[in-house]
């Protein structure tokens, strides 16, 4: 199989571990015979630095052309913290998804038996949590009309959505449910707002044609807390954007760190995969951020190609490495390794699926030979 895969490393610890996704990419097209052409392009604030605009015309025609998007991460502290700068480095991002029409982001949250001491939920609640969150990603308050008065006193951000751009993202995570647990949370604020009774509605009205799968409605004050106190309830969940990006970051905590999660925005002709966090400036540089959110990013890239085997080669190599204690300094600030050498030690695991040079007495300890 042949992709054009369009990179766009971004910001901070973006190039960094985009280029570990890339070895881990070439390995498994090595191994399972295929050709990923990859072209980068800025974005964030190294394309206002080098172009002075946040998104190029030639990064939207680039990503436009190709089969996927990787993007690492965007945003800088010169330009996020200064009121005063009108152009920013997320602006490229906000219109970079509008211009694909990127209207799902699908954030699954798995938890990693060895990594449950690092969430702040107790273990016993973590175990069987797996539940992915489909988040509608170009529409609400995001991108309704902004307005502010003359006088700088009064502002307010409309929050719009037409039915199809509900039910385009419904489809999907019912679909998603029917492969899973065949349950689906809807959550919304409809005893306050129209917006989530038009939701509600739509939902009720798609969900008929999935009568296997169960649909549960819930506040989104009450749901913050069930991630909290009962997150194994959860399967699919289906939300709005702005409670889709609060809730997904809130998620992020039973992980134990931010640095693991993937997340793909889907369109009807375009994807793009990026980790779940930002672009982290102060490890910018040291080799020391952790890849595996970009990494798996790459295996959810694979699973959209229909490369299920491909994926799971990836899954399967970063699991090994965290399970013998092969981690990033978020996750064991004693025994760490650096970003450049967990990406070797996942790309080789799919070249041979084991690297041959360990000791695998001292790997029991986290101290591989071969580093
Ligand atoms: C995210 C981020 C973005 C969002 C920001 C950077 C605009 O928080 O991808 O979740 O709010 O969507
Ligand atoms: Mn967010």
């Amino acid at each position: 199989m042949i992709k054009n895969i369009a990179v766009i490393p971004g910001d901070g610890i973006g190039p960094e571990v985009t280029r570990e996704t890339i070895k881990v990419l070439n390995a498994v097209a090595l191994k399972f015979h295929h050709q990923f052409n990859f072209t980068e392009c800025l974005m964030g604030a190294v394309a206002i630095d080098n172009a002075g605009d946040p998104l190029p015309q030639n990064t939207i025609d680039t990503c436009l052309k190709s089969d996927a998007v990787l993007l690492g991460a965007i945003g800088h502290p010169k330009y996020d913290n200064d009121s005063n700068i009108t152009v920013r480095p997320l602006d490229g991002l906000l219109r970079l998804r509008k211009e694909l029409q990127l209207f799902a982001n699908i954030r699954p949250l798995t938890t990693y038996k060895s990594l449950h001491h690092l969430s702040p939920i107790k273990d016993n609640q973590l175990n069987g949590v797996d539940f992915v969150i489909y988040r509608e990603l170009t529409g609400g308050i995001y991108f309704g009309k902004k307005e502010m008065n003359e006088e700088g006193t009064q502002a307010s951000d409309l929050c719009i959505y037409q039915k199809f751009e509900i039910e385009r993202i419904a489809k999907l995570a019912f679909a998603a449910a029917q492969k899973r647990r065949n349950k689906l949370t809807l959550i919304d604020k409809a005893n306050v707002l129209i917006t989530s009774s038009l939701w509600r509605k739509t939902v009720q009205e798609i969900a008929i044609g999935y009568p296997e799968v169960k649909v549960d409605y819930l506040y989104v004050d009450n749901a913050a807390k069930q991630l909290i106190i009962n997150p194994k309830q959860f399967d699919v969940i289906l939300t709005e954007n702005m409670f889709g990006d609060i809730l997904s970051d809130e998620a992020t905590a039973l992980s134990g760190s931010l640095g693991l999660l993937p997340s793909s925005s889907i369109g009807e002709k375009n994807a793009l995969f990026e980790p779940i966090h930002g672009s982290y400036p102060q490890a910018a540089g040291k080799d020391i951020a952790n890849p595996i959110g970009s990494i798996l990013s790459g295996a959810l890239m694979m699973e959209h190609f229909g490369l299920f085997e491909e994926a799971k080669s990836i899954k399967d190599a970063v699991e090994w490495t965290l399970a013998h204690g092969f981690v990033t300094k978020d996750i064991d600030s004693i025994n760490s390794y650096f970003t450049s050498t967990i990406g070797e030690l996942i790309s080789d695991y799919i070249s041979n699926d084991m690297p041959q040079n360990l000791n695998t007495i001292n790997m029991a300890f986290g101290q591989a030979t071969i580093i």
